[in-house]
């Protein structure tokens, strides 16, 4: 019989140890980051009931990407795609007795049918961050946008690595309206053709639009508006949207944000369910010049759970994006292991005796790996090596009855002797 594929499912991942130091070193910076904003981690299950997705998350996900399947009892159910109709339940469960602004934040890990490729998988984590109910909702948007930089910034990206792009979602809307008199039907289409504008090439793009039935005139019309970005908003100040973004590069710049957010009206965002400020964030190196994460507001989701709905905005930032781009810059490398100490044994019959000592180091801090059954001691030297611990205690008879332990630096050999509560966890 051919034995089993040790192969985890197409575009998953298995998370061997140096994956998960990794992980768990991008995860700490976030927690950190994010609590000094004040959210709180939420979590939830990973199935939900299909239909909070079937309304209003976008519609390449819900036809193209679901992972979904019937339950034994008859449940139409989904494996998360996305955390904001979980996040948007949650709220809605909790309307009234949660005081707001809710600052939530979670790590859920989320999945897509994707066809498999570079920063695109099937199964990824995604640090989700999203304020509900501010009353001033430019405020919160200001914050969110703020806490999206602050988050490059905590790994050390600058400027030079990263740039947000904001645009409002009325301002599309009124352009397509008021601008292009282009018939309603036709936006959700062409809005999506926008979308994918910087990877298309401009006879492609072109001929979507055509396909479309965009005239030549409105498809100059919508080239003027892409290409004159603010001065075109300063020239029709009446269009829906425009003093919003106009205002909010005022206020970036008053916070000192300017260098990392600009406004661009190509970015639109895939999901149905934005009503206001929408954002990508991209990486700016000539080799992983793409999106990093997004987000924007959603001012109706939680409506659709609750007879009340409440304001929100947030982002999701994925971590197969966000580790290109940590390694691309070298802003974040392996994380070696970090065990302080191995306790080597002149002899076997010294077992139980190592153990009690681990447990004596352990209780003052120390991460300590005792030889199980001992071999030579060179062959314990080495075993430790091979684990990436630099520091080995030898313990024989008269170290469990003078209760002073010679402890060795593998790199150097140099030897010194320790009594337990002298002995420190590296540096
Ligand atoms: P999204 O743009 O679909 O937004 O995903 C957010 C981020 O998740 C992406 O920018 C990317 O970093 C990562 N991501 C998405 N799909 C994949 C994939 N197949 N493989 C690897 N990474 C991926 C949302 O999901 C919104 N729910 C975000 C949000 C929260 N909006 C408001 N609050």
């Amino acid at each position: 019989m051919q034995p089993l594929s040790t192969q985890p499912y197409k575009g998953t991942r298995d998370f061997y140890p140096a994956d998960m130091r990794f992980r768990e070193a991008m995860f700490a910076v976030m927690h950190k980051t994010v609590r000094r904003y004040g959210f709180d981690p939420i979590d939830a299950p990973i199935i939900e009931p299909i239909d909070i997705y079937l309304a209003k998350t976008s519609e390449e996900i819900v036809s193209q990407q679901i992972y979904s399947f019937v339950d034994r009892g008859e449940r139409k159910v989904a494996l998360r795609p996305e955390m904001t109709p979980t996040v948007s339940r949650m709220v809605a469960a909790r309307f009234h007795e949660t005081p707001k602004p809710i600052r939530w934040y979670s790590i859920p890990n989320v999945w897509r049918y994707e066809q498999p490729g570079k920063g695109r998988l099937r199964e990824h984590w995604q640090l989700n961050c999203d304020i509900f109910g501010a009353a001033t909702e430019s405020l919160a948007d200001l914050e969110i946008l703020n806490l999206a930089v602050d988050l490059l910034r905590a790994y050390g990206a600058t400027d030079t690595h990263f740039k947000v792009y904001i645009s409002h979602r009325s301002i599309l809307n009124a352009v397509f309206k008021n601008e292009l008199r282009l018939a309603e039907e036709k936006w959700p289409a062409v809005a999506r053709i926008l979308d994918k504008r910087a990877k298309l090439k401009r006879e492609a793009y072109n001929e979507l639009l055509k396909a479309e039935g965009v005239s030549e005139t409105q498809a100059q019309e919508l080239e003027e508006f892409l290409n004159g970005k603010e001065d075109y908003l300063k020239k029709k100040p009446h269009l829906e949207g425009s003093a919003y973004i106009l205002d909010m590069l005022q206020n970036l710049s008053s916070l000192g944000l300017l260098p990392f957010v600009e406004y661009d009206p190509s970015v639109v965002r895939g999901f149905d369910y934005y009503t206001g400020l929408v954002f990508e964030v991209f990486d700016t190196h000539p080799e992983n010049r793409r999106s990093l994460f997004g987000g924007g507001r959603y001012d109706n989701l939680v409506g659709a759970f609750a007879k009340e709905t409440l304001n929100a905005v947030g982002f999701g930032m994925g971590d197969v994006t966000l580790e290109d781009f940590l390694r691309t810059h070298k802003l974040l490398d392996d994380i070696p292991r970090r065990v302080d100490l191995f306790i080597a044994l002149l002899d076997t019959g010294l077992g139980t005796e190592a153990l009690k000592l681990a447990q004596t180091l352990r209780t003052q801090g120390l991460a300590v790996e005792v030889s199980l059954g001992a071999g030579k001691l060179g062959k314990q030297f080495q075993e430790a090596e091979k684990k990436g611990i630099t520091r080995v205690l030898i313990l024989g008879e008269d170290e469990v009855k003078s209760g002073i332990y010679p402890v060795k630096t593998l790199a150097t050999g140099e030897q010194v002797k320790l009594r337990a509560a002298e002995i420190l966890p590296i540096g």
